[in-house]
């Protein structure tokens, strides 16, 4: 007898099936992700899934790309310069290659009607099922602040904002994956309980970032607060800088072995993300040469992976004007997506006046 799969291994599973079905069928599915305007993105972001979402783009997906700016207010006291963090992932965005011809780019604040379907969702969910959620409670954590309704909620605010334009596949990390849940079982519900026979809401698919973890430039996790990464941003001299002050160790030989030296091993990640070569193999070149040699490496790899984008972002950047209008455009097509979702809602539930 197998062992009952847990909820995580189950999701990995449904992920794999979505990737090959992406694969062969791209236009049968509607992507929807997104990321929250809270600071600028940086290497591990572009080669997490900055790169991934343009490549289902491209490879025919429908895409919508959310600038979660609500979900900014869930675990901090204050906006901070949300506006600037707004147009700054745009720019990320559109350098990055999101088409807003082909993606539907918007912040979900513009959009009513996404926002109402909170209403009903959120009489489908329990407070045991909020409560339990793990990334809520690491967010609560690591927030030193009281819980607050909306971060106990939110999500189920992230649910309306995949559905309402009906996504069924959600490329994310794993720490989503309780979300991704909630949101199938949202969905379930709604379809069982409010709308007898005429299923309104697909139950989507989380797609799992298989490609290894890049951490910062210390060992540490990637964060910005941290101050261990290189933003996308960052000019190549500054890219040098923190790469020269990267963490390695004592071996002067260069060689990959992730669970003995984590940091070389990490440095030969982030230089195989960028040029495709096996870590390994960059390993052996670089070889007796050591740490130094190794960063130049690093160095040019990050520098000249990025230097098309760093191009095109500072062209966006020095025209405030042409992001203003991409993201007005988004707005109004996911504002139109959401009427006609929530219209359906209404009339499946008699609210149709
Ligand atoms: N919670 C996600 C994060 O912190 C951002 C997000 C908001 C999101 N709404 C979403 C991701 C909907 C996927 C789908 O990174």
């Amino acid at each position: 007898m197998s062992s009952p799969l847990s909820s995580t291994d189950a999701a990995i599973v449904r992920s794999r099936q979505m990737a090959q079905s992406l694969a062969e069928h791209p236009e049968r599915h509607r992507m929807l992700t997104g990321d929250r305007p809270t600071g600028d993105l940086h290497l591990g972001h572009y080669l997490g899934s900055l790169r991934s979402r343009v490549a289902l783009q491209d490879q025919g997906v429908e895409s919508f790309v959310l600038i979660a700016d609500y979900q900014v207010i869930t675990d901090r006291e204050s906006i901070g310069n949300l506006r600037e963090k707004t147009f700054s992932l745009l720019a990320d965005y559109l350098a990055a290659g999101l088409d807003p011809a082909r993606s539907t780019l918007f912040t979900h604040s513009a959009v009513p009607a996404l926002n109402q379907l909170m209403v009903p969702f959120l009489a489908l969910v329990t407070q045991g099922e909020l409560q339990r959620n793990p990334t809520v409670k690491d967010e609560l954590g690591a927030s030193g602040r009281p819980l607050s309704g909306l971060l106990l909620t939110y999500p189920v605010h992230q649910a309306a904002d995949i559905l309402f334009c009906k996504a069924d596949v959600v490329p994310v990390g794993r720490d989503q994956l309780p979300h991704l849940e909630q949101t199938r079982v949202i969905a379930r519900r709604f379809n069982a309980r409010f709308a007898q026979g005429t299923p309104v809401f697909p139950e989507p698919t989380a797609l799992v970032n298989d490609q290894q973890l890049v951490l910062g430039l210390d060992g540490q996790k990637m964060s910005k607060s941290r101050g261990n990464t290189v933003r996308l941003a960052a000019s190549a001299d500054e890219t040098a800088a923190l790469i020269r002050r990267a963490r390695t160790d004592a071996d002067p030989v260069i060689t990959y072995e992730p669970d003995r030296r984590p940091e070389i091993a990490n440095l030969l990640t982030i230089a195989s993300g960028f040029t495709g070569t096996d870590p390994a193999d960059l390993a052996a070149q670089v070889g007796g040469a050591g740490a130094r040699a190794l960063k130049e490496l690093v160095t040019e790899a990050v520098n000249e992976g990025l230097r098309d984008h760093r191009e095109r972002r500072r062209g966006y950047a020095a025209d405030p004007a042409q992001l203003h209008a991409v993201l007005r455009a988004g707005n109004a097509a996911a504002f139109a997506v959401a009427e006609a979702t929530l219209a359906e809602v209404r009339a499946v539930m008699s609210m149709d006046y």
